[in-house]
């Protein structure tokens, strides 16, 4: 077993007994403490007693760490949680910093030399390499795991990947109430992390009516069926005229595909299809899929 006052070695390693670097050590390590999270949070619900737990854990059990805790997001800003370590910044901007960027990108941000990171924000001068991993429970960001050390290079993709299965576990099962007591605000006002397919479709002049019709009767139901409700479906009162607009909403790109080919394998929707190319009042479509910013999810 690692002891927290053992070194981390410069490519990321433990240094073992002998004083060498040992890398299979780190899988075991985040499997201890993963057992060691469960059980401090199994049978309790209090969102802060659990995070600082948490935080605690993490600090103590994972070696040369000078930092180790969560950011909360509120909003556009991420809010500091509880944690171990000195004094931080209490509010980062979602965008600003390695845990803005986590936080924005959505996914986990490893800095192996946080002097060479645009915009890091030093909050202990003696940092000088970081691990972020984002929370994100149903699409939903919850906040951010925020790991530093004050040697370079000291996490690697094993840490990572150990991090991510911690934050994991969060998210399902008995944890998964802590997440939602994290952020119970944000849960009421939407997701961020979604996937809007916003489709614009030109008709030929003249031709409006007739293809809502046609649309109305023969493709509105297999489209729902597959697709769910639109976001919207909005015909061009001024401006390009010939135009109208239909958005829809996925979790993601991998969401987004097996909708459509579900809709695309249905005999009702390939009527519609087929009755709508005879018609002819199509002439142009393009679509941009796009996320919503994160100062204002969208709340479905
Ligand atoms: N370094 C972080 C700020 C948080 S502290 O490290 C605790 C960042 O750049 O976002």
């Amino acid at each position: 077993m690692i002891r927290a006052d053992q070194q981390a070695c410069g490519n990321g390693d433990y240094v073992d007994g002998s004083g060498s670097c040992t890398g299979d050590d780190k899988v075991a390590l985040y499997a201890e403490l993963s057992g060691q999270i469960d059980g401090l949070l199994t049978g309790e619900t209090d969102t802060v007693a659990n995070l600082a737990n948490a935080a605690a854990a993490i600090y103590h059990t994972l070696p040369s760490l000078n930092w180790a805790g969560f950011y909360l997001a509120r909003g556009s800003e991420l809010v500091l949680g509880p944690f171990q370590g000195k004094p931080a910044c209490v509010r980062i901007r979602v965008g600003n910093g390695v845990c803005g960027t986590a936080a924005l990108r959505g996914e986990s941000v490893l800095v192996p030399d946080v002097h060479a990171f645009p915009g890091h924000i030093a909050c202990d001068a003696a940092s000088r390499s970081e691990l972020v991993v984002p929370l994100i429970r149903d699409g939903t960001l919850i906040g951010v795991l925020d790991l530093d050390s004050p040697l370079l290079a000291r996490f690697d993709a094993r840490d990572q990947v150990g991090c991510e299965a911690l934050v994991a576990s969060f998210a399902t099962g008995a944890q998964s109430r802590l997440l939602d007591r994290a952020a119970p605000h944000l849960a009421s006002k939407g997701r961020v992390h979604m996937l809007v397919d916003h489709r614009t479709y030109t008709v030929k002049p003249g031709t409006m009516a007739k293809q809502l019709v046609l649309y109305q009767e023969f493709g509105l139901a297999p489209q729902k069926r597959h697709l769910g409700e639109p976001l919207a479906y909005l015909v061009t009162e001024s401006g390009e005229v010939n135009t109208y607009i239909h958005m829809w909403v996925y979790k993601d790109a991998a969401d987004r595909a097996a909708r459509r080919a579900a809709m695309s394998a249905d005999p009702e929707w390939q009527t519609y299809l087929q009755k709508t190319g005879e018609a002819g009042y199509l002439i142009a479509q393009r679509n941009n899929l796009m996320t919503p910013a994160p100062f204002e999810p969208i709340n479905r």
